[in-house]
């Protein structure tokens, strides 16, 4: 049941501000404490190794940020299908995350039973709690995204990010580290954040018949924004089968500026936050070469950006930890209004299955 949408997809980007809620309210409590479950425990760990393939491999590389910056601890991530073969060594002070919205996917599988027995404890994140991933980790988190129906996945993306966090804020209690000013409690203003960012939808179905006439699509983003170019470029590709591309913004310069022209559209991801000056000159060089920009920001960005840009997507105000999950909504609506744009099959993207059982 698509509820009243066109498309599953319209339905579950809709849908992530309860769906978010309802992550939320499973792992913290009322009093604005964590409430993950006790055997979690970071103390005695020296590493935490997070696997997964791609859109849950793009909210482990969010995590990344997090629990170095917030806990302060040494991450590794890697996609499933290169850790599995890879054989890495394992210290058994490693905490092992496996991130999965089916709980199926068998490169992530493998993976986790390679960790089996090396590291200390076996954490699966999965939406689907009676998936194989979930039997085989020492410790499940559920979702709670509710059933994702359409291919591409979205909500089960913002739940994975906010239940990351979650986590990385336990790492950091845990770890006797002050957790950043207002967090956890800024998280509750989530649901609301997301809520009102669905409304930019006008702004950026207008933006999407532009973007469906190119043929390559740059993504542009930093730090924590990083991930969420790659996700961008990712649903874009996969919805509409244009060619798209996410980069870190300052690796700009080292190759892809290369094909920067007036028919490249580069869309550049990036809230007002410490690495904005460093975003806009990235954006001016490409302005320079004739590139259109889309700029997705805050209403302090879109001042500082001033003119030259293409066209400017308004974002709510968000405290920066927060950003990534609040910006993962825009990428998916221009991958789903340039999709349309095209005409494609959005829920049933060619030569994809919602569930990878096969390597
Ligand atoms: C992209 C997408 C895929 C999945 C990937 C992992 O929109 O849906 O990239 O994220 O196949 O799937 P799960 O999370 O089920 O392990």
């Amino acid at each position: 049941d698509k509820d009243g949408h066109k498309h599953f997809m319209a339905k579950e980007i809709a849908e992530q501000p309860v769906a978010i809620d309802r992550a939320l309210k499973a792992y913290l409590g009322d009093d604005g404490q964590l409430a993950l479950p006790a055997e979690l425990d970071f103390t005695k760990i020296e590493r935490l190794t997070m696997v997964a393939c791609g859109t849950a491999f793009y909210a482990c590389m969010v995590a990344k940020y997090w629990f170095e910056q917030i806990a302060r601890m040494p991450v590794e991530v890697d996609v499933a299908s290169e850790f599995r073969y890879r054989e890495p060594p394992v210290s058994d002070k490693t905490l092992a995350l496996f991130v999965s919205q089916s709980g199926e996917t068998a490169d992530t599988l493998a993976a986790l039973r390679y960790m089996d027995g090396k590291a200390q404890q076996i954490v699966g994140l999965v939406n689907v709690p009676e998936s194989s991933i979930a039997r085989e980790s020492d410790v499940v988190l559920p979702l709670h995204a509710g059933p994702e129906i359409s291919v591409a996945s979205t909500k089960a993306f913002t739940c994975q990010l906010s239940i990351l966090l979650l986590l990385a804020l336990r790492a950091a209690e845990q770890r006797g580290l002050p957790l950043p000013d207002d967090m956890p409690a800024d998280l509750r203003a989530l649901p609301g954040l997301i809520h009102q960012s669905l409304a930019g939808e006008t702004q950026i179905t207008a933006s999407a018949r532009g973007l469906a006439k190119a043929q390559d699509i740059i993504f542009l983003g930093r730090g924590q924004l990083y991930p969420l170019a790659l996700e961008g470029a990712l649903k874009l590709k996969e919805l509409s089968y244009i060619h798209a591309e996410g980069y870190a913004s300052g690796e700009l310069k080292h190759g892809p500026i290369a094909l920067i022209d007036e028919k490249v559209p580069v869309v550049v991801l990036a809230p007002r936050d410490a690495l904005f000056d460093k975003t806009v000159s990235n954006m001016q060089e490409v302005m320079a070469r004739g590139g259109k920009v889309i700029l997705v920001t805050d209403a302090e960005g879109a001042r500082i950006a001033g003119d030259g840009t293409h066209e400017v997507i308004v974002m709510p105000q968000v405290p920066d930890t927060l950003a990534p999950i609040l910006y993962a909504v825009p990428a998916q609506q221009i991958a789903y209004y340039t999709a349309i744009a095209k005409g494609t099959d959005v829920d049933q993207p060619r030569n994809l299955a919602k569930s990878v059982t096969v390597e």
